[in-house]
């Protein structure tokens, strides 16, 4: 078949499909372009193979992958949904090959499977799952728990069990969202992944929607190959800036330098430009040698509101928000909907900060839209005209042991957070645009003298150009 026919075809079906199940099966069908890019990763492509596809759709990943290997013996389909099934089955008659479609849950199939030692294994995968959260009770994570896989996610689900009904050197290609690669919540399936596989190689795009643009997803995807109880070896990388690969690059890159052997949270890091060389004079030390802590902001607002005021009368803290920051300069107290400060007493003491020396703030949460994911902003204690300041929810604070900074090292901190270098490398680890104290302690920062050179040129109204300009000054 054709992939302008499966394309047209694929446009129609998702026309047809009920926009309630859409979401629910996570329905968002893969174009025959990343589909035909995604089977041309498999390497053993003419030895027998068994392939599998669950959440198969309406099975253009599959019509790819049987273009590609030479010697299929089955193919075995999963598909819940009545309406892309019943295309799906269309489709595979109208190839000569010998196949099976599940109208099941295949999280409950493969589970049986698992547990019953029934059923095919595999040497070739090819999957687009769907993606939905699931609740740590819900009958998916029960059934889930049975074969020892703990996840959150149908996606994640969907890959560990196709990772387990694969057999010995089965090679895997996923299109996912990038969401597993950092965040505590993957952890388990991080581990779970590379505990029984390699990485071979890793594809991502670099613009937000462009693999799912017909539906309007904006998430990040990539695409991932993983080779089961093989040896890890270096990992191939390529990108491109969409889905037509037009400035498609690949570059091979040692492991240590996508999972880092010291880090316990074993995040997958995907280096963004391939000639970006990490210097180590920027990422040099871990925040605890500085002995700098980050934490989330202690006030949770809604849990305290009976201690917080708009006014600035009386004995208080100002409570510092983000809407506080305009253009990086601290706007204190504002007529806001949100209250400008807290009440010092016995109980709200614990959440405050005393004001003896300068903090840096760094955005939890950004939108898509934004330009940059981390966003770090000084209060400057002359600023402050009270002796303890609060720190709503909203932020990471950096401080030392719940104290201020030096002048200089807030303001090298600061710079450092802002510049471009460091905005590439959080993008090579996070997907999300969250910003958590975790990601933040996970980041290697400059030493304290070269913090102190840059917090020396540093000002909060510089531009992006300006910032990036004191940074390569000191390489
Ligand atoms: C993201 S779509 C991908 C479809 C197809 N693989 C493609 O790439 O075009 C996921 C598919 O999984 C199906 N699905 C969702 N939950 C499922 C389940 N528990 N078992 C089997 N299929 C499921 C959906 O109906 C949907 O067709």
């Amino acid at each position: 078949m054709n992939a302008d026919f499966v394309d047209a075809l694929r446009l129609e079906t998702d026309f047809k499909l009920n926009p309630k199940n859409k979401y629910e099966l996570g329905q968002f069908m893969t174009p025959s372009i990343i589909s035909d890019y995604m089977a041309s990763l498999f390497t053993q492509k003419e030895s027998e193979c068994t392939l599998l596809d669950c959440g198969a759709g309406i099975g253009s990943l599959s019509i790819s992958a049987i273009n590609q290997l030479k010697n299929i013996t089955s193919v075995d389909l999963w598909e819940i949904d009545s309406l892309m099934s019943k295309q799906l089955k269309i489709n595979m008659e109208k190839i000569d090959v010998n196949y099976s479609i599940y109208k099941n849950d295949f999280i409950q199939d493969a589970v049986d499977n698992i547990l019953l030692g029934k059923g095919n294994r595999y040497t070739h995968a090819i999957i687009n799952p769907p993606y939905k959260k699931i609740n740590s009770n819900s009958f998916h994570r029960k059934l889930l728990r049975k074969t020892g896989i703990e996840t959150v996610n149908l996606y994640s689900a969907f890959l560990s069990l196709t990772i387990v009904l694969m057999k010995d050197h089965g090679e895997i290609v996923a299109i996912i969202p990038r969401s597993f690669c950092n965040g505590l919540y993957y952890k388990e399936f991080r581990k779970f992944l590379l505990k029984n596989c390699s990485i071979e190689h890793i594809h991502i795009f670099e613009s937000r929607n462009s693999a799912f643009k017909d539906y309007g997803v904006l998430q990040e995807n990539v695409i991932i190959k993983l080779i089961k109880n093989k040896r890890q070896g270096n990992v191939e990388i390529s990108n491109s800036k969409d889905h037509t690969f037009s400035d498609y690059m690949v570059k091979d890159f040692e492991f240590n330098k996508i999972v880092k052997p010291d880090d316990s949270e074993i995040f997958i890091r995907i280096p963004k430009e391939f000639n970006q060389v990490e210097n180590e004079k920027i990422f040099s030390v871990p925040l605890s040698e500085l002995e700098i802590n980050v934490s989330t902001g202690s006030v949770v607002d809604f849990r305290v509101k009976e201690y917080l005021q708009y006014d600035m009368e009386g004995e208080i803290a100002p409570l510092i928000y983000p809407h506080h920051f305009i253009k990086g300069k601290l706007f204190h107290p504002q007529q806001h909907k949100k209250h400008n400060a807290i009440k010092i007493v016995p109980e709200s003491k614990k959440w405050l900060m005393p004001k003896d020396g300068f903090y840096v703030l760094v955005k939890r949460f950004s939108s898509k839209e934004e330009k940059r994911r981390v966003v770090a902003y000084i209060v400057d204690p002359k600023e402050i005209y009270q002796s303890w300041i609060g720190f709503e929810n909203h932020w990471n604070v950096f401080h030392i042991n719940k104290h201020g900074l030096d002048e200089l090292v807030a303001k090298g901190l600061a710079c450092f957070l802002n510049s471009t270098e460091l905005d590439q490398h959080f993008r090579s680890f996070s997907g999300h645009t969250q910003v958590n104290a975790t990601d933040l302690r996970n980041i290697k920062f400059p030493t304290l003298e070269t913090l102190i050179e840059l917090g020396k040129s540093y000002k909060t109204s510089m531009n992006q150009a300006q910032i990036d300009k004191i940074l390569r000054g000191i390489l």
